[in-house]
């Protein structure tokens, strides 16, 4: 099945041609980095006026790339939520229109759960039959959240953040460490040949036992509020940091503070679900390359797989968003009619 996955939530643009859930043929991602760096952060009027200047041009490039014509296409999917509602709405608009003109089936998607889905893009990426049970550590801009796949891919919220993200821990940290937006790259550039100093920030601080509103278990969940205001305080007493020549080793010590207590979340998760065979990790953060290795030595001592995307299915993209939609009964999709944005969509909620 050929589908035409549209991906509008933030501030990427975002189209994607995706044949059988898997074979990406394109991926076609307009980063608005540019635009909201001035701000600091993404203005959510700049995002959505910006999608609609470029999603024509996108969806054009992606079909184009993937050497398809409109007649090819079997089914739309659209991002619906969580997001940004302005920005969000663009994509949608665009999918019902292309729905109605082509009459095709327009699946709405969950951006968290395609992010899930962005483990099985791509020639290496793992087959259903080898995945077993999975813990998928979910970490983007927005969202944390520590996450149980079984075998015929159903799965099982088993813990989240708190208050920050660890996306929006990077973000922050990068913003009082004045090096600018997107934060995470920002620090992982910022903290290359840095020595880590663990005392300088909270590490890994788990919580007890006990059992949060909606079941999810405390000890699986993260807070990063705390180690934000950390660096701020660390900051405040040492202002020369940044010029001092130890902005690299600070960057490094906060970088992995954020990245151990990811780490310890996944082991615990692992160790407490007890039947787990593999280990994945997806979201912008996971583009990092330190958090990366700590996941593979944490697999490696594990003696089970662990599985990450490509960095460009790490971040924002649309192919994530059409291999969900391949997993779907597209026959029994909704009309166009019956579909709306849903700006605070859990990863739960389909
Ligand atoms: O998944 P994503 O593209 O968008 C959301 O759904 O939020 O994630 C964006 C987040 C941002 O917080 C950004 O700073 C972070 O991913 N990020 C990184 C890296 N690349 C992007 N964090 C750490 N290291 C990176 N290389
Ligand atoms: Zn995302």
């Amino acid at each position: 099945m050929n589908i035409l996955g549209i991906e509008t939530s933030c501030d990427e643009t975002a189209a994607a041609v995706v044949v059988d859930g898997k074979q990406v043929r394109s991926n076609i991602i307009n980063s608005q980095v540019a635009k909201h760096q001035p701000f600091g952060g993404v203005v959510p009027e700049i995002a959505s006026r910006a999608h609609v200047e470029t999603l024509p041009d996108v969806i054009h490039c992606a079909l184009e790339q993937a050497g398809l014509g409109w007649e090819d296409l079997d089914a739309l999917a659209v991002t619906r939520g969580p997001g940004l509602a302005s920005s969000l709405l663009i994509g949608l608009c665009a999918a019902k229109a292309l729905a109605l003109r082509l009459r095709l089936p327009v699946v709405g998607i969950n951006h968290l759960q395609a992010h899930l889905y962005s483990i099985f893009l791509g020639e290496e990426a793992p087959e259903c039959e080898t995945l077993g049970s999975a813990i998928i550590l979910l970490v983007s801009g927005g969202h944390t959240c520590l996450v149980r796949m079984n075998q015929d891919r159903t799965f099982r919220l088993l813990g989240q953040t708190l208050d920050d993200a660890a996306g929006e821990a990077l973000d922050k940290g990068a913003t009082l460490l004045g090096l600018g937006y997107p934060g995470g790259p920002a620090i992982e550039k910022a903290a290359a040949g840095g020595a880590v100093d663990k005392r300088l920030f909270p590490q890994a601080s788990t919580f007890k036992s006990g059992v949060l509103a909606g079941g999810l278990d405390r000890k699986l969940c993260f807070s990063f509020s705390g180690l934000k205001t950390a660096l701020r305080y660390y900051l405040e007493r040492h202002p020369d940091v940044v010029h001092n020549g130890r902005l690299k080793d600070v960057s490094a010590s906060y970088q992995e503070a954020v990245f151990n207590s990811l780490v310890a979340r996944v082991a615990c998760a692992v160790e407490k679900e007890g039947d787990i065979q593999m280990l994945a990790c997806v979201g912008g953060v996971a583009c990092n390359k330190r958090l990366r290795n700590k996941l593979q030595d944490l697999a490696n001592g594990l003696g089970i797989p662990l599985a990450l995307a490509r960095p460009e299915y790490c971040t924002d993209n649309a192919a994530m968003v059409a291999a969900l939609a391949d997993s779907r009964p597209i026959g029994h999709a909704a009309g166009p009619d019956a579909m709306d944005v849903v700006p605070r969509l859990s990863l739960m909620d389909d």
